[in-house]
């Protein structure tokens, strides 16, 4: 069994929660209370209840309040999505770092404007993927990029559920609704994380099923990837109107690597699994339950302490919000919208 080699150091950095939806209620509050090295020092919320509930040091009814608290050193956006842009470059021009939940922004452009503002700044800005900082996925990437299967040939990532509640900003298109945006994410996401910078994406075909011609429902696509050392295809399922399930696999010349169960891309305080192929043989390695949220938090933290903290690279938002608009894209020329 794989524990977590992470240690958080024992800095501490004050955050600032911008929102208490159902993400910030359920989940990532406690982590963060949990965290070694950080404190939910102030939470924001349009009903300032709901910011109490996330029992930070003083609760805002007011994101701006919130951002102009000089005892806030960094700032977690958990809005709805088409709200990030906006909070992220108030939050830096307050000169707070930023980690901004998925998607990070709503296309490749900003994603790049965002990241210049951020540089310019001088300050962090991270898009909270939180799988990425899942011991599993760390070590997917210490497995392709040793050659464990060859080289990447085939990709195949799923993420759909059926139960979005009616009223959430996700059937919302102005909003950044659409199951793209909130689960498609996240194969792409595990896939640019294995592959280097260099990788070039193309979407081939794709398709959604909107609603009232409004959100995708279902996006489908297709796309070839290529750098110098590996050429290959892949495809990608997101939904909100299908059976819930999550799937990883990734072939290469030389095996495969597959995620069993269906928390691919959400394992959660519980142990997973990831099992291999190569040369005929399979096996199966395990890893301890861990609370991917806490272990984002504290590496972001000791990163702005200057204590190391791991952290994804600006360019994996970028390529993965580049793959997103060109499936966009693909799907509206498909004209099979129905
Ligand atoms: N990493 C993950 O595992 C994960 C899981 C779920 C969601 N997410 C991401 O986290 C973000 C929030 O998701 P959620 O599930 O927490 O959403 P939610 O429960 O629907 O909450 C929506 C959030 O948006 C805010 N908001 C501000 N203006 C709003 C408006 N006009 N209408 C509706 N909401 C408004 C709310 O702020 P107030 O609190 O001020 O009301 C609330 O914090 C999204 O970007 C989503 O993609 C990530």
């Amino acid at each position: 069994m794989r524990e977590t080699g992470y240690m958080a150091t024992q800095g501490n950095v004050n955050w600032g929660f911008i929102g208490a939806g159902g993400l910030a209620t359920t989940a990532t509050a406690q982590s963060m209370h949990n965290a070694k090295n950080a404190t939910l020092y102030a939470a924001a919320a349009r009903d300032k209840n709901r910011a109490e509930s996330l029992s930070p040091k003083i609760a805002y009814d007011s994101y701006e309040k919130l951002i102009q608290d000089p005892q806030v050193d960094a700032v977690y956006i958990s809005l709805n999505n088409d709200a990030h842009l906006p909070w992220i470059i108030k939050s830096l021009d307050a000169g707070k770092h930023v980690l901004c939940e998925k998607p990070m922004v709503m296309n490749a452009g900003d994603t790049i404007t965002a990241y210049e503002h951020a540089q310019n700044k001088g300050l962090l800005l991270v898009e909270a993927v939180w799988m990425l900082w899942h011991p599993r996925t760390q070590r997917l990437q210490e497995l392709v990029s040793s050659n464990a299967i060859g080289s990447p040939t085939n990709y195949l990532g799923t993420f759909t559920f059926d139960s979005v509640t009616p009223g959430n900003y996700r059937l919302d298109p102005t909003k950044g609704g659409g199951a793209l945006y909130d689960v498609g994410i996240y194969p792409l996401h595990a896939l640019v994380a294995l592959l280097t910078e260099d990788t070039n994406y193309t979407v081939t075909t794709a398709h959604s099923e909107k609603l009232d011609k409004q959100v995708d429902m279902t996006m489908k696509a297709q796309f070839n990837f290529d750098n110098p050392q590996c050429k290959g295809s892949g495809a990608f399922v997101a939904s909100f109107a299908m059976h819930p399930s999550q799937r990883f696999v990734l072939k290469g010349t030389e095996g495969e690597i597959t995620l069993p169960g269906d928390q691919a891309f959400t394992s959660y305080n519980e142990e997973s699994k990831l099992t291999i192929t190569t040369k005929g043989k399979t096996s199966t390695e395990k890893f301890s339950a861990v609370d991917p949220y806490q272990s984002m938090f504290e590496n972001m933290s000791d990163r702005i302490s200057g204590n190391g903290g791991w952290l994804p690279n600006p360019w994996q938002s970028v390529q993965v919000a580049k793959i997103v608009d060109q499936a966009f894209k693909s799907a509206e020329a498909s004209g099979e919208l129905p």
